[in-house]
C-alpha cells in the first residue's frame, strides 16, 4: 500500500510498505515550477510511484530526479521515468554522474551538482552537500530544501516497521535499534565509520534542518542538528573504532 502525505507545503512523501522486510521506501515529490522527485524506489516500484507522483503533478512534467547515491532504491527506476518525462533530468554528485548513473540508468546525461551549490526549481531551493561514504557509497550526497528547512537524507535516520509519516518525537531510539538488528543479520555493516563521518554531519547539522526526510521510516520534525548530533554518536557507538 503506498501512503501520500504532505509534510510541507508542497512537499509530499509517498511511501511503499514491504511487510516482507518490515520495511517502508519512501518517495518525495516536491512540487514546484519545476517538480522535483527525490528517489525514483526501486524499478519494480516504478508502477505504484508513477500512479502517486501522477495524483499531485502531470507525470510527464517532472523535470528533476534527484538522489543520494547509486543503489536501487535511490534511483532504480531513472530510465523508466526519463521515458515517460522527456524533460527528466538526474541531479547527483560528480562521482555519480561519472562513475555509474550515465553509463548503467540514465537514459539522459546527468547534471551533476558540486558541494555547496544551489537548484532552483521556482519557489523551492535545493542546496547540494557532497557527503562521501555518509550514509554510504562514494558518490554519496544529500539535498537540504532552504525554504522548508527540509534535508532529505536517504538513509540516515533508517527506522524499521509501518511507522507514521511525520513525527515530533524523538526517532534516534528506533534508528539505533534498527542498526542494533541489522548487524545480528545479513545486513550488517550498513554504514563505513570513516574519518569524514563525524565531520560530514557535523556539516550537516549546521544547516539547522527544521525537518529530517528519511527514506526509510518517518520523517522527524524538529531540532535536525540535535538529531544529527545524537546520530553522529549513536554511529560511533555502533561502527566506529572499537578499544
Ligand atoms: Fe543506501
Ligand atoms: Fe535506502
Amino acid at each position: 500500500m503506498t501512503q501520500i502525505t504532505e509534510i510541507a507545503p508542497d512537499v509530499f512523501r509517498i511511501s511503499t510498505f514491504f511487510s516482507d522486510f518490515n520495511l517502508q521506501f519512501n518517495q518525495f515529490l516536491v512540487r514546484d515550477d519545476e517538480p522535483l522527485l527525490y528517489h525514483t524506489g526501486m524499478k519494480g516500484l516504478f508502477p505504484v510511484v508513477r500512479e502517486a507522483v501522477g495524483k499531485l503533478i502531470p507525470t510527464e512534467s517532472l523535470k528533476w530526479i534527484g538522489f543520494s547515491h547509486f543503489e536501487a532504491d535511490e534511483c532504480g527506476a531513472l530510465h523508466e521515468w526519463q521515458t515517460i518525462a522527456p524533460d527528466a533530468t538526474a541531479v547527483c554528485s560528480f562521482v555519480g554522474k561519472v562513475v555509474s548513473v550515465d553509463d548503467v540508468v540514465a537514459l539522459r546525461p546527468a547534471r551533476p551538482l558540486n558541494d555547496g551549490e544551489v537548484l532552483t526549481t521556482g519557489k523551492r531551493s535545493f542546496r547540494f552537500m557532497a557527503t562521501p561514504h555518509v550514509p554510504h557509497c562514494w558518490d554519496a550526497g544529500l539535498m537540504f530544501e532552504e525554504s522548508t528547512g527540509t534535508l532529505f537524507c536517504s538513509d540516515l535516520f533508517h527506522q524499521n516497521g509501518d511507522v507514521e509519516p511525520s513525527t515530533e518525537s524523538d526517532v534516534i531510539d528506533r534508528a539505533r535499534q534498527t542498526l542494533v538488528e541489522y548487524e545480528q543479520s545479513p545486513l550488517a555493516n550498513y554504514l563505513p565509520y570513516t574519518p569524514y563521518t563525524e565531520s560530514t554531519l557535523g556539516r550537516l547539522a549546521d544547516l539547522k534542518p527544521r525537518a529530517l526526510a528519511t527514506m526509510h521510516g518517518s520523517t522527524f520534525v524538529g531540532d535536525g542538528s540535535k538529531a544529527l548530533g545524537d546520530l553522529a554518536v549513536v554511529y560511533r557507538e555502533i561502527f566506529g573504532p572499537k578499544q
